[in-house]
């Protein structure tokens, strides 16, 4: 590291730039950010970060390819800058504090120094098993130590990771290693959730029998299960790594080279692997950690996600890690062994900072309040929810019985296609209102546009909302698809990016994202599509024809309806073992939480003359909305609208 010319590798000056502490500087900060976009940029990325080589131009972008270049020809490795350059100062310092599903079994702390080690570790073993700079590993692993590992280990040499979330089926997983034509996967021999054992190894044999690329799978050891090791292919992690040196030299990549791909479910068609590259999402995911959480040196900040998700990504491994933080990250589930864990945990690592789902936040919500008040959460000073809208009565037992109202809470929104956190109170500087995610963070300016596709301005409006300029970890294309990714995001509208979001502008122009606007359900905080879930359900042999849409649901949010016709005349069968095989086929093709709540069989689904299903009636229809479906004079069959109300469940 020391032969090598730094730039930027300064003592951190105290800029408000860069940590905003109160809402007048948010405003001039704000207002900077989009007066001078590219010097708000360049000075956060010279002052912040270390790169091998600087930039030659900060920003080139273009919506109507859409091509976006943050930091153009800088070269940098984000690894450096997420453990190295702390190695002096912090080294010492936990990085990553594990703490295991089992109460009983012991947190590990993970040093910077450790850290360090494991890492170059494990990128010697990937290295040893022929991964090179640009080939992508798959990552099926649970939330262990490995898996940030891995994930760092890939960045170190350039490989990209493909973090598939250990909740997926074999073929959600298969389909995503094809996809990005993945030649190592890397899992472990099971993983624990709560009181139960997941068998991660057999789901992957099973998606590798439709995998030939696959040469090597590396498999952790966490439940000590007895499993079958296919010859020539797979590989038990440890004696790898304990053989491995812990000496690698960072491989020195582009700004713009892709550090991962993440898959997202789209509305139609397969899922979208974003990808993300190095540069930009750097700077970025850093940026809004330090500024959205507050995080001063000494914290401890937990944030409740999986790395299988964007949310983990870019807030438990690397903008927590690009600050120097200690980062929490948790195996297990909020109620096990029982309803006190989360607060068991906040109280035995004194975590400041609290990130978590509004799903989870009602699910605890429901129990008894002596779960909470046996903990002492005197340690929080900031609290967050991401993922789904939060209603107003989660947001106040959270304020009320977690925050004690001390605590201010932050709705993040954000997209796995954002890569980092756009619209979000700062807190002790912005207020807050439940339900709001309030003001967008320096450098993105959103906008809300109307059905004719012109942008509304001024406030107390309602719209949907785009963002018009970019910002450093916007992701720069779908793998293998840059076509779908113009088509998805930059066609709607002209010159934005179009989130999918609808949102409300109040009067003071705070920010209240509405929900989707398009075929993406959010369930428990989890996105999918609803054409993957139909196309499954539609595999079965007695099925015809179905549709997907959501209904209200106290704890998760939204919750699946089916409606589905059976082949053979038309005629409606109730059919429970009918119910559980399309679940069944739903399970083994995604995974088990695209499950549907409820399956009615009708006898026709409600059509537009051109042969579209009007989705809108069913939504409603499941929501229990009747009294205002609209026209349905216009439809081909409006007499199945009748019989679908009648028999609804
Ligand atoms: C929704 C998660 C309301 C939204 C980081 C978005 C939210 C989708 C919020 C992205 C929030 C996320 N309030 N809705 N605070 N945060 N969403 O890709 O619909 O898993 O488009 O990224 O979640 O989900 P994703």
């Amino acid at each position: 590291m020391t032969n090598h010319c730094f730039i930027g590798f300064k003592i951190y000056l105290h800029m408000s730039n860069y940590h905003i502490k109160g809402l007048e500087e948010y405003f001039n900060v704000y207002r900077k950010s989009i007066d001078k976009p590219e010097e708000f940029w360049g000075d956060i990325a010279e002052e912040h970060f270390v790169w091998r080589k600087k930039w030659d131009k900060v920003l080139s972008w273009d919506f109507t390819k859409p091509e976006i270049k943050w930091f153009e020809n800088a070269k940098l490795n984000i690894t450096e800058n997420c453990i190295d350059r702390h190695l002096l100062t912090k080294g010492n310092q936990t990085a990553i504090l594990f703490e295991p599903n089992d109460p009983t079994e012991k947190a590990e702390h993970i040093t910077y120094h450790q850290l360090h080690e494991r890492v170059n570790r494990m990128a010697n073993v990937l290295k040893s098993q022929g991964v090179e700079k640009g080939d992508r590993v798959c990552v099926y692993l649970p939330m262990i130590p490995e898996l940030a590992i891995t994930v760092l280990a890939c960045a170190r040499i350039g490989a990209v990771h493909s973090v598939v979330f250990a909740g997926f089926s074999s073929s959600a997983l298969a389909s995503r290693i094809i996809d990005c034509d993945a030649k190592v996967v890397i899992t472990s021999d099971g993983s624990y959730r709560g009181a139960k054992t997941i068998d991660l190894k057999g789901i992957v044999d099973e998606a590798l029998n439709s995998c030939s690329g696959v040469k090597t799978v590396l498999v952790a050891k966490r439940i000590n299960s007895d499993i079958a090791m296919k010859d020539g292919r797979d590989k038990w992690l440890q004696p790898l790594l304990d053989d491995a040196s812990t000496d690698c030299e960072p491989e020195i990549m582009d700004a713009e080279d892709p550090l991962f791909i993440l898959y997202t479910s789209g509305s139609t068609g397969k899922p979208k692997g974003m990808v993300h590259t190095t540069g930009g999402y750097m700077v970025y995911s850093a940026y809004t950690f330090k500024n959205v959480f507050q995080y001063e040196q000494g914290d401890v900040y937990w944030c409740t996600a999986d790395i299988g998700w964007i949310t983990g990504h870019s807030y438990i491994v690397y903008g927590p890690l690009a600050n120097g933080a200690t980062t929490v990250m948790f195996e297990g589930v909020p109620n096990h062994p029982d309803y006190s864990r989360f607060w068991e945990i906040v109280e035995k690592h004194k975590v400041n900072q609290f990130y978590t789902a509004p799903t989870a936040i009602r699910a605890l919500a429901k129990e008894d309040l002596v779960f909470v008040d046996k903990h002492d959460l005197t340690s929080l000073k900031v609290l967050g929810t991401v993922g789904e809208p939060i209603n107003e009565e989660a947001w106040h037992w959270y304020n009320d019985n977690i925050g004690k109202k001390n605590s201010p809470i932050v709705d993040t929104w954000w997209q796995t296609e954002t890569g980092g956190i756009m619209i979000s109170p700062i807190p002790f500087a912005t207020p807050t209102i439940p339900t709001f995610a309030t003001l967008p963070l320096p450098g993105i300016q959103p906008a809300l546009m109307d059905e004719n596709a012109n942008e509304i301005n001024g406030n107390s409006v309602e719209g949907r909302l785009c963002i018009k300029y970019p910002w450093p970890s916007i992701a720069r294309t779908i793998w293998g698809d840059h076509q779908r990714y113009k088509d998805t995001y930059f066609s709607a509208y002209e010159n934005m990016y179009f989130t999918g979001d609808g949102a409300r502008r109040d009067a003071v122009g705070y920010y209240r994202i509405t929900g989707r606007v398009d075929d993406v359900i959010i369930v428990s905080g989890h996105n999918l599509g609803t054409a993957p879930i139909e196309d499954a359900i539609n595999e079965h042999p007695a099925v015809a024809e179905s549709a997907i849409v959501g209904f209200p649901h106290d704890i998760k949010g939204n919750a699946l309806y089916g409606y589905v016709t059976l082949k053979e005349t038309g005629e409606t069968r109730v059919h429970d073992n009918l119910r559980k095989e399309i679940n069944q086929l739903i399970t083994e093709h995604i995974g088990p939480i695209a499950k549907l709540d409820k399956i009615q069989f009708t006898v026709g689904l409600p059509k537009t003359r051109s042969g579209k299903i009007m989705r809108r009636i069913l939504r409603k229809v499941a929501s229990n909305e009747l009294d205002n479906l609209g026209d349905i004079s216009t439809l081909l069959n409006p007499e199945v609208v009748e019989k679908i109300i009648e028999e609804r469940l």
